[in-house]
């Protein structure tokens, strides 16, 4: 019999049937919440350090308290983990500014609701792997705070849908003729043999690869660089690319059913692929 996946809420490993919270929860009246995804390999976390340091970052961007240390933090994950089965996993983190009577500014004395839940990561299939994916492009209809990993997704989420309506994996999204990011997931082009991402500011969500990507190609004397990258730019590109730590590193073959660089995933690809499998052990 499969017994009943245990999550974590305010202080407590519960059946996931038995967790609940208040309708008053802020992150259920406004989005007013932060959360976090960490990958989990052969049982191990992936960069926990920078993905904690990312959650730290957001709430005190939003002044919601971090109620743990970072320690504490790996150590109720880690209780966690022992509850969950599998190998490759996904840690999801929520932290919400609390419950409280219904008032847009903050409220006085509240505890943060803290919810972790830890499930198989479903990484990519082969097929997405060999014949790369295909995205669509929108206009960025976000707020300009995209750098905080806030639960209030909703622009993400109707990017997202656009994404699935067109059978695409996920909508590569402009501001201003600029490329920012991807529903879900940051986009990374190749120029000239050169791995290329737009500039780490309000308008993307820093994500854990970019610190991993940076690192990697200054290993591997790749040429690395963050500029502000032009809409034509992406469908001249001689590769794209989407990162997140669920896809890791993935080939865009198809924008708005236009073919990208020869159609297939390029040596980039090939070759970031191969290094981040490295660096996962
Ligand atoms: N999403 N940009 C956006 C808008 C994202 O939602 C994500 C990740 C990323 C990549 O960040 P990272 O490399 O740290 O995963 C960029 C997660 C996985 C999610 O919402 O499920």
């Amino acid at each position: 019999m499969m017994t009943e996946q245990v999550v974590y809420l305010n202080g407590q490993f519960v059946p996931l049937s038995q967790a609940s919270v208040s309708v008053l929860d802020r992150g259920f009246i406004f989005g007013d919440g932060i959360y976090e995804v960490i990958p989990v390999y052969q049982r191990k976390m992936f960069r926990p350090q920078q993905h904690l340091e990312r959650l730290t970052r957001s709430l005190a961007s939003v002044g919601i308290d971090n109620i743990y240390s970072n320690e504490q933090w790996l150590q109720i994950i880690a209780n966690l983990m022992e509850k969950s089965e599998g190998a490759d996993l996904l840690v999801y983190i929520q932290v919400t500014r609390g419950v409280a009577k219904r008032a847009h500014a903050f409220p006085l004395n509240t505890e943060p609701t803290v919810f972790i839940m830890v499930n198989a990561m479903s990484g990519p299939s082969k097929e997405m792997r060999e014949r790369g994916v295909a995205c669509v492009t929108m206009q960025d209809m976000r707020w300009l705070h995209c750098d905080i990993k806030s639960t209030s997704l909703l622009g993400n989420v109707l990017a997202a849908q656009n994404a699935a309506q067109h059978s695409a994996l996920e909508t590569i999204q402009f501001r201003d003729g600029f490329l920012t990011e991807a529903s879900s997931s940051n986009v990374w082009i190749v120029k000239n043999q050169t791995l290329l991402g737009p500039q780490k500011n309000n308008l993307v969500l820093e994500g854990i690869r970019y610190g991993l990507f940076e690192e990697l190609c200054a290993k591997h004397e790749i040429p690395f660089e963050m500029r502000a990258i032009a809409q034509d730019e992406v469908f001249s590109a001689d590769e794209v690319l989407l990162s997140s730590a669920t896809k890791e590193i993935l080939p865009v073959t198809l924008i708005d059913s236009k073919q990208v660089g020869l159609g297939k995933p390029g040596p980039m690809y090939a070759k970031l692929y191969a290094i981040y499998q490295e660096a996962k052990v």
